[in-house]
């Protein structure tokens, strides 16, 4: 039995026919085998070469390592790792994904071993990774934070264990089907906009108005610091209107879709509020992604009134059978309490390990 791990490059071009392409849309194949198993044959999850190129092609906040790791001359397993460039430049985040054919056989220490190397050459030494894992019963690992636990004999909870990672927090995986929420989604709001008068809900597809970039910033720099972090290593994200522009172009490239929706203070004219959706195909989940009140703008249902917004934009743009999908820490009351009214329902966990590296160089 032989293992073999290497650094992937990048392919030049979108699909341009060399062995980089092959390989690489390869290994997006071992990613979407690992997450249909995961989610007991689920293949919704699965991601196109096109949205993994979007990704793997831009790298100017973010350097992204992919590695491969073959198992007697096959491929069965990726390595990830995402080196911020603009902050945080002690921390990286990691995954290591093998075939649950090829486990239990050394390749995913083989690939925790090169990507050591890679954090060694970088200069991280604290290391962050993130496991979705289906609910299910039987025995837990408890987050220190109290809320929420993973289950404490899954195969990627033993690895990272051994490996030294510690469990930092858990975020539950919520869906939302849609079709069965829209009426619920029209209530909330006739009872919520009595109580944010003086502000107004915008919604968009695709690019941000130039006019507001430079506000959506702002709102998204606080996210780095506003959400709950519990003892994850974390440091102020510096946001302009260039890196807005930036991820809206990504998810242009992955051919992607994002819906916004914001609240703005008419006194002021100010952005104080925003949620985004990402629309990859009508018969796939829809990611929910950030969503942020201003500090000096809560209480007034404001969270609430731009999902809602949101959500009936997307009605609009796919009529029938969307799920959305939304990651939420299980202390974040506030951000559950608005999910839970709207019928956003548990269907997994999401553990957040972090390794402090003491032998780091
Ligand atoms: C976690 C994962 C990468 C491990 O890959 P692997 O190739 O099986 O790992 P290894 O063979 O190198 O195992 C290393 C050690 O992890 C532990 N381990 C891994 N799977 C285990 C399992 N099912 N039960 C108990 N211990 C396990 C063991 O200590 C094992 O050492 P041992 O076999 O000498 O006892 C793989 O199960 C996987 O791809 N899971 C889904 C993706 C994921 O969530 N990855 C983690 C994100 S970083």
């Amino acid at each position: 039995m032989t293992i073999e791990v290497r650094e992937l490059a990048v392919p030049a071009a979108y699909d341009d026919g060399t062995q980089e392409w092959a390989t690489f849309a390869e290994m997006v194949e071992v990613r979407n085998a690992v997450l249909a198993h995961r989610w007991g044959g689920d293949a919704s999850h699965a991601i196109t070469a096109r949205e993994a190129y979007g990704t793997a092609s831009s790298q100017d906040d973010e350097r992204l390592v992919y590695l491969g790791g073959w198992l007697d001359g096959r491929l069965v397993a990726r390595g990830f790792v995402e080196l911020s460039r603009h902050e945080a430049l002690h921390i990286a985040g990691v995954d290591v994904l093998v075939r649950p054919d090829a486990r239990r056989r050394g390749v995913g220490t083989a690939l925790w071993r090169t990507i050591e190397g890679i954090l060694d050459a970088d200069g991280r030494t604290t290391v962050q990774a993130w496991v979705d894992h289906r609910t299910g019963d039987g025995p837990v690992l408890e987050a220190p934070t109290g809320f929420g636990s993973v289950p404490r004999d899954a195969s990627e909870v033993r690895f990272l264990e051994n490996l030294g990672f510690r469990l930092e927090q858990v975020e539950r995986m919520s869906e939302l089907r849609l079709d069965e929420a829209i009426e619920q989604l029209e209530r909330l709001r006739t009872q919520a906009l009595p109580h944010a008068r003086g502000y107004a809900i915008r919604t968009w597809t695709g690019r941000t108005p130039p006019e507001l970039l430079e506000q959506l910033a702002v709102l998204h720099q606080r996210m780095s610091t506003d959400a709950p972090a519990a003892g994850l290593d974390h440091e102020e994200e510096a946001w302009d209107a260039g890196r807005v522009e930036r991820i809206e172009e990504i998810e242009e490239r992955r051919g992607r879709e994002m819906l916004r929706a914001v609240a703005i203070h008419e006194a002021t004219g100010r952005l104080v509020a925003f949620t985004t959706l990402v629309v990859a195909s009508p018969d796939r989940p829809v990611y929910q992604h950030d969503t942020l009140v201003h500090g000096e703008h809560r209480g007034h249902r404001l969270g609430m009134l731009v999902k809602i917004a949101n959500l009936l934009a997307l009605a609009e743009r796919i009529p029938r059978g969307a799920r959305v999908l939304t990651w939420n820490a299980e202390e974040n009351r506030p951000m559950l309490g608005v999910n839970e009214s709207l019928g956003f329902r548990a269907i997994g966990y999401e553990g957040a390990w972090q390794l402090v590296r003491a032998d780091a160089p």
